[in-house]
């Protein structure tokens, strides 16, 4: 399939993998790559500069194709070393960053003279025409459903992804509550030139988590993620447990006195015991809606190839048939 976002990242199929803390290795940017998507490695999941090169040279050894590396600006007050990161970045040669959180203005004009595209995500049309605005090469439009930040507007991907179709001219992806064919063909309807997946790639044989994490997803419905921290504006979207109930129970009990410290043990540094050890009840981790959709634990590649063929299907038939028969 041929759109303006397989063109512009070099890849055979419309799908990318997004950025998503200690799961985006090397291994995984690596298996979407090969299997025709664009894979992405976590770049503040790497410690140090040094170790994001690091990371970039093992996924390099591991696939000839075209992958990238999230680059997310937070909120914090002890910022990470980004300029040390942004130099790991170029001087490995890689071509695509996916960057979200803060407006990522500063280090766009590096990435330009390296000519590397970037695509930011974010979680409204104001901020995507901000993207749009300063330069950036594509957008990663997330909406509500998505695992992780979906930022605090509370539009769904039926309704943010049209009105992105209507204001932006640079092309961009549907993110947040992506699955299967159906998913593409529905964002593909709705303006997107492709798809943005998180949740659905952590359920693939090659991703480098504990098994209980790809289980928990196929265990999942739709109706077990939560919302947390709302109220201090950094929402984000978890799988229910444990440690999840406490903390809203906190959020119920303090209300608009809520402060991070107060939820520390149940957020910070809780994803290597997750991810790794397969600790499922330590903390909150980021995953999307799309849970409910995730049945089985494929690889890479017969993930996107099923993807594909059924997106084809839809097309090819399903909406063929419907077209003629009116
Ligand atoms: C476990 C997990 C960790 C994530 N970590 C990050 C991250 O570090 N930076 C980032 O930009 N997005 C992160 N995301 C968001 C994903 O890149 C992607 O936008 C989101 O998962 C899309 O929604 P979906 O899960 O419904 O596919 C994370 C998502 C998950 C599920």
């Amino acid at each position: 399939m041929k759109t303006r976002i397989t063109e512009m990242f070099g890849i055979e199929h419309p799908i990318i993998q997004g950025g998503m803390h200690f799961v985006g290795f090397a291994e995984m940017a690596a298996a979407v790559s090969n299997a025709g998507g664009l894979g992405i490695i976590t770049g503040l999941t790497q410690k140090s500069p040094a170790l994001l090169a690091n990371e970039i040279a093992r996924c390099r050894d591991m696939t000839d194709k075209p992958f990238g590396v999230n680059l997310t600006f937070l909120p914090t007050v002890a910022s990470p070393d980004y300029p040390g990161y942004v130099r790991a970045i170029i001087e490995g040669g890689v071509k695509a960053v996916e960057t979200a959180g803060n407006n990522p203005v500063a280090v766009l004009p590096f990435f330009k003279d390296a000519g590397i595209k970037v695509i930011h995500k974010c979680t409204s049309v104001r901020h995507s025409l901000k993207a749009q605005a300063i330069g950036c090469d594509a957008v990663s439009v997330d909406g509500f459903e998505c695992g992780g930040h979906p930022g605090e507007d509370d539009v769904p991907n039926f309704i943010l992804l049209p009105r992105a179709a209507e204001e932006l001219d640079i092309p961009f992806v549907a993110s947040g509550g992506m699955a299967d064919g159906r998913s593409l063909v529905a964002a593909l309807a709705l303006g997107a030139e492709g798809m943005n997946m998180g949740t659905r790639f952590i359920a693939t044989k090659e991703a480098p988590v504990h098994d209980n994490v790809k289980r928990a997803l196929v265990a999942a419905s739709e109706l077990d993620t939560r919302l947390v921290m709302r109220s201090l504006r950094n929402t984000e979207r978890v799988l229910n447990n444990a440690a999840v109930e406490r903390l809203i129970e906190k959020e119920r009990r303090l209300g608009p006195d809520l402060k991070f410290e107060d939820i520390i043990e149940e957020v910070a540094g809780v994803y290597p015991r997750i991810m790794l050890e397969g600790d499922m009840d330590i903390g909150a981790w980021s995953c999307g809606m799309v849970a409910g959709l995730i049945k089985d634990i494929p690889t890479c590649k017969e993930l996107i190839d099923r993807i594909m063929a059924e997106a084809e299907a839809i097309i090819g038939q399903r909406l063929a048939g419907f077209a003629k028969a009116a």
